[in-house]
């Protein structure tokens, strides 16, 4: 061999290895950090205990109002806008009221148009305040023998009554006492949100928001955890964070500073371990969705406004500027499972191309993670970032939520995932540049008399498939604490054995 020809050869070997790097981007095996510095009490929820007063009127409680006087139910009439009335038979939207706690025992009362109650008419309580103040603040009352049963003071020191089914007044004068009287109801209470909205604010201005934050943050994940995840074939973290952490020490009301040091930690860990960290930011101002786990106070989503995208930006600005010289950094993305009904392809299309630059003031190497729409097919958001690079998709394979994964066998699932998932991944990275990344997906199915071993299956068979993303995957969630949440915590999933380090690899 000719010395020149020799030196070709082993540019030529030399440029196909460098190419062959460049081409497949490291295989993410992740697992999030749910639950830490975003909550969510169905992984915790004894989190909620330190609530000592009216721990079940949380804020986005939805109420219901029956006068025991009449027997019928308080209406917004025309859903809110209107006055207030107490003719219904039947409670459903409109009798419907969620609640904004301003104290342990003083609320607000959203109506369904998310219009507010208000007595400012004392003779005439309607619901057509947009925003609420004193007026619209009510003090409910329980009776010490039967928690269902209240009164509702208004401002002025006044009950609101039922007299007339024709119109709710806020003119019952004096103590009304619990006999059958026209200022008692009953009062049935849903509480469909425990989140960090609704744990920071229970607890009003006393300092126990802080105690139980710092608490939570210091031990639900740890430096060990870490060592844990690189033992078993982990190498990167999601890790969900709500946008106050832009705002340590000190968040907008009523949220808790202290998350910016977990995360700073949560670096220094993945340092250590040689573990990579996508930062998620889970919750935006506003919230892009109607769930707890965007911090969403009672369900109602208000993320596509002006003004909370240019904060959001602000937020993906900071954590790019904060992290995007830690070498642990891999990616960040902009903005976890928007809703469909609450934000439209448009407005998410034209947040992820500003979101993208703001990275790359920072970083021309961070990965820039747009999510799914949820309700919406993926494939929508292939070619978002159609120009640019290191860009991925993330999409979230949950076997539950819907009637399609139930009364379904083992075997059914593990074909759902052989074909339809892996049809699915096929189908995007086939579809434009971005990435494929499953970056959510835990291990549950609604299957009864299921045994290890079949979980052992489903989660392998998810494991062969989801590696087929050009990204990776990243399983839901490190820890649960609720016991019967197995197939949601990662450390006992791998220590019964059903994720198994094998497959993991
Ligand atoms: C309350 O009083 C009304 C009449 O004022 C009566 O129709 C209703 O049955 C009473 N309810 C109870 C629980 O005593
Ligand atoms: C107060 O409400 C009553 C009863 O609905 C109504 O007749 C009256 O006009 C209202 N007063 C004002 C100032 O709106
Ligand atoms: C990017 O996508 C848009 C629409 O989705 C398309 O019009 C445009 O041609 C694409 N550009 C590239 C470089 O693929
Ligand atoms: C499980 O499936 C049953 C039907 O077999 C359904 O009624 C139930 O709601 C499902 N549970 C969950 C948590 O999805």
């Amino acid at each position: 061999m000719r010395p020149n020809f020799l030196l070709m050869f082993l540019t030529i070997s030399l440029l196909t290895v460098i190419q062959s790097f460049a081409a497949s981007p490291l295989k993410i095996r992740s697992v999030n950090l749910g639950g830490w510095l975003v909550i969510e009490g169905w992984m915790k929820m004894s989190l909620f205990d330190a609530i000592l007063e009216n721990r079940d009127l949380l804020d986005g409680t939805q109420i219901e109002l029956k006068s025991v006087n009449l027997g019928t139910y308080v209406c917004a009439e025309d859903g809110g806008g209107q006055k207030m009335v107490v003719d219904r038979q039947m409670a459903s939207g409109w009798e419907t009221f969620k609640l904004w706690r301003v104290s342990s025992t003083k609320f607000q009362l959203r109506v369904f148009n998310n219009n507010f109650v208000s007595a400012a008419n004392q003779s005439g309580v309607d619901s057509t305040k947009d925003t609420p103040g004193e007026w619209e603040t009510f003090e409910i009352l329980r009776n010490p023998n039967n928690p269902k049963l209240v009164h509702i003071k208004a401002y002025s020191g006044m009950y609101l009554q039922a007299k007339d089914e024709n119109q709710l007044t806020a003119d019952y004068n004096g103590e009304p006492g619990w006999d059958n009287n026209s200022a008692v109801f009953e009062m049935s209470n849903r509480a469909p949100f425990h989140g960090e909205f609704q744990l920071a604010n229970a607890f009003g201005t006393s300092s126990a928001a802080q105690v139980v934050f710092a608490n939570h943050r210091n031990n639900f994940v740890t430096a060990k955890d870490f060592e844990f995840l690189a033992a078993n074939g982990i190498n990167t973290v999601r890790i969900p964070v709500g946008w106050w952490i832009a705002y340590d020490p000190s968040p907008p009301k009523p949220f808790v500073g202290g998350s910016l040091q977990a995360l700073d930690n949560a670096f220094t860990w993945a340092g250590s371990n040689n573990i990579n960290v996508i930062i998620d930011l889970h919750a935006a101002p506003g919230s892009q969705n109607p769930w707890e786990h965007s911090a969403n106070r009672d369900g109602v989503s208000t993320w596509s406004k002006k003004e909370n995208i240019d904060t959001t930006l602000e937020v993906i600005d900071f954590l790019a500027s904060r992290y995007s010289r830690h070498p642990a950094l891999l990616g960040i993305e902009l903005l976890n499972e928007a809703q469909k009904e609450d934000v439209s392809l448009d407005v998410l299309e034209t947040y992820y191309k500003q979101g993208y630059e703001r990275v790359r003031k920072y970083s021309s190497t961070a990965y820039v993670i747009m999510s799914q729409r949820i309700g919406a097919d993926p494939i929508e958001l292939v070619n978002t970032l159609n120009g640019s690079t290191n860009v991925v998709l993330d999409v979230h394979y949950y076997n539950a939520y819907t009637p399609t994964f139930d009364d379904k066998s083992v075997q059914w699932h593990v074909d759902y995932i052989n074909n339809e998932r892996r049809t699915s991944i096929a189908n995007l990275e086939n579809a434009g540049n971005a990435l494929i990344f499953v970056g959510e997906w835990s291990n549950q199915i609604n299957v009864t008399g299921a045994s290890n071993e079949d979980f052992a299956r489903y989660a392998t068979a998810q494991l062969t498939v989801y590696k087929e993303a050009s990204f990776g995957w990243s399983f839901w969630s490190i820890r649960n604490e609720d016991q019967s949440n197995l197939h949601w915590d990662f450390e006992r999933s791998v220590q019964t054995g059903q994720l198994q380090r094998g497959a993991i690899n």
